[in-house]
């Protein structure tokens, strides 16, 4: 099983990733934690250039979209289809929705392009996708808690509400396969509903 997490910044991923991992560890299932862009030592070097905010030049959008699919391409060979293959359940921080969210709902980059890309780079789409939403003001407080902001973080909440609706848009044409969770509640709470859609 393939299992992905959206949402935009702050909204509680990576608690909800740390809970699901260790509730199928106790059920001795072999469970497999990555992250997008990352997950393998190449594709972290990857990510370290998409939000590194030391740029002396300003990356285009297109160069963001094909570092975040050279990083993707990495990660689903090297470590999520093998995974899949040996029957693990693979817990994804972000996947390929992101960049719908992010470069194409964001930045405005053209569905066309994500679709090539998609079609001939992603030969396996999450079987769920938990989709983490609140208040865009709520995740970007958290986010400033955080400490330092990466390039992405700074952006304005305008871009954010803008990933945030290319995420509705996922939702809305795949029912199935994204579920949204109201991240606004307790970590509990949200856990317990990711665990009544699994
Ligand atoms: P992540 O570490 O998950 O950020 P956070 O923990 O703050 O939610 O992801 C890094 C950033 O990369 C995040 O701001 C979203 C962005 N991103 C894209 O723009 N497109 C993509 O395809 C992916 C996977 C991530």
């Amino acid at each position: 099983m393939f299992i992905s997490f959206e949402g935009t910044e702050g909204v509680g991923k990576t608690t909800l990733i740390r809970k699901l991992f260790d509730y199928f560890q106790q059920q001795d299932k072999e469970v497999v934690l990555t992250r997008e862009p990352g997950g393998t030592p190449l594709a972290e070097q990857i990510r370290s250039l998409l939000l590194s905010v030391s740029h002396d030049e300003k990356m285009s959008h297109d160069t963001e979209l094909l570092l975040m699919y050279a990083a993707r391409a990495q990660h689903l060979e090297q470590i999520i289809l093998p995974a899949l293959a040996q029957n693990k359940i693979v817990l994804c921080d972000r996947f390929a929705d992101s960049s719908f969210a992010y470069q194409c709902a964001g930045r405005g980059l053209s569905r066309d392009k994500l679709k090539l890309l998609n079609d001939n780079f992603v030969a396996k789409m999450p079987d769920i996708t938990f989709w983490l939403d609140a208040p865009i003001e709520l995740g970007m407080t958290r986010a400033r808690e955080r400490g330092a902001l990466d390039r992405f973080e700074q952006e304005k909440v305008s871009f954010f509400e803008k990933v945030r609706s290319g995420f509705e848009e996922i939702h809305t044409q795949n029912p199935n396969r994204m579920k949204r969770l109201d991240a606004t509640q307790s970590p509990e709470q949200v856990f317990a509903a990711a665990l009544q859609y699994l």
